[in-house]
């Protein structure tokens, strides 16, 4: 379900019309002028209060266009915010993402505070599995090791010998040099790495809601309507799509391609306002794809940006043993190379 959305009740002033005229033209394909009378006010507001509390703003690339291209200092996915703002001097990291994102800038940056505007903001993936499913898994593969994508809770990185993400999952499973792991939780991106390896693949049940719903006969609609569509897909996506795709990448690896290659129209599969994002910057580029949101995302608003920053709160604390062992299956993972192949 989509979260409630909240009213915003900031007025638009001339003191802000001044403040944030430079911004409107960064979200104007995505944006109509009477939307950004409403969001203004509270970027405004924000931009005065990153300041005061020297704080960093992170915004994943599925957040919505004010918070990705007005509000955020810093924009990724999210190894590479948590990495970007540990490397900042910033006091206090604010989290525009989901909950297992802001655990994993709290595991890079134990020193700062961390906050995460709603803490209900989850994922179906992380929550697909708890620590004690990892337990059990070892249990029942003696010695096998365990690979864990980084959409996963700071418990469940503890159990775990070392984390992937989307772009390195394969040279992760390959460095450990051994015949089997246990990957978890995404089925469908272990079934991607699966195919692209000799390494055998023990796949856990987890899926993300969002990008499990794309299907191959979207794909296959999209090129009977567009014939010259490039098809970019997220290896969090069913087997079908993936086979029906020109490329399969991380949202990173995606955003790398358009950069690259510039092709006229393209189809991202994935999380919509991702395209939103991207079409922003790139508006010589057609952009066409079923709209798939994610709801954990689209929890995080200007309203609770400001509030975050205000009161301080939510904060992130992860208990400091739990923490331990969990950088250290992230730090790992760093030492092979977050973009390796
Ligand atoms: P990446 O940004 O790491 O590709 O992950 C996509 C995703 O679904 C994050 O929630
Ligand atoms: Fe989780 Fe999927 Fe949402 Fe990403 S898009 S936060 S993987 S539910």
């Amino acid at each position: 379900m989509i979260a409630e959305p909240e009213r915003l009740t900031l007025p638009y002033t001339s003191d802000v019309a001044r403040a944030t005229e430079h911004l409107y033209e960064r979200v104007s394909r995505t944006v109509t002028p009477v939307e950004w009378e409403l969001f203004a006010p509270y970027v405004a507001r924000i931009e005065v209060l990153k300041d005061e509390r020297n704080a960093v703003v992170l915004a994943h690339h599925y957040q919505s266009a004010a918070i990705y291209r007005c509000v955020a200092d810093i924009i990724g996915d999210s190894l590479a915010l948590a990495q970007a703002a540990a490397a900042t001097q910033a006091d206090v990291i604010v989290m525009c993402g989901v909950h297992f994102m802001a655990e994993t800038a709290k595991l890079l940056s134990p020193q700062k505070i961390v906050l995460l505007p709603d803490l209900a903001a989850g994922c179906s993936l992380a929550e697909s599995i708890t620590a004690e499913d990892v337990r059990a898994l070892r249990a029942a593969h003696p010695g096998v090791p365990v690979v864990t994508y980084v959409n996963t809770s700071a418990a469940v990185k503890a159990e775990s010998d070392i984390c992937c993400t989307s772009a390195n999952a394969v040279a992760v499973v390959e460095s450990l040099g051994v015949p089997r792991v246990i990957f978890i939780p995404d089925e469908y991106l272990g079934a991607y790495v699966a195919s692209k390896t000799a390494v055998e693949i023990v796949t856990w049940r987890g899926h993300c809601e969002v990008h499990e719903r794309f299907t191959g006969a979207q794909i296959a609609e999209l090129r009977e309507m567009h014939g010259d569509i490039v098809v970019l897909a997220h290896p969090e996506c069913p087997p079908d799509v993936l086979a029906a795709s020109d490329f399969v990448g991380s949202t990173t690896a995606m955003l790398g391609y358009i950069k690259e290659r510039r092709p006229a129209r393209v189809a991202m599969i994935t999380e919509c306002s991702m395209a939103g994002n991207v079409a922003e910057a790139f508006p010589e580029i057609e952009f066409t794809q079923p709209c798939m949101l994610c709801p954990h995302m689209q929890r995080i608003t200007l309203p609770k940006i400001l509030r975050a920053l205000e009161t301080m709160s939510p904060q992130i604390e992860i208990d400091s043993a739990i923490a331990e062992r969990a950088r250290r299956s992230v730090e790992r993972m760093t030492a092979i190379g977050r973009d390796a192949r």
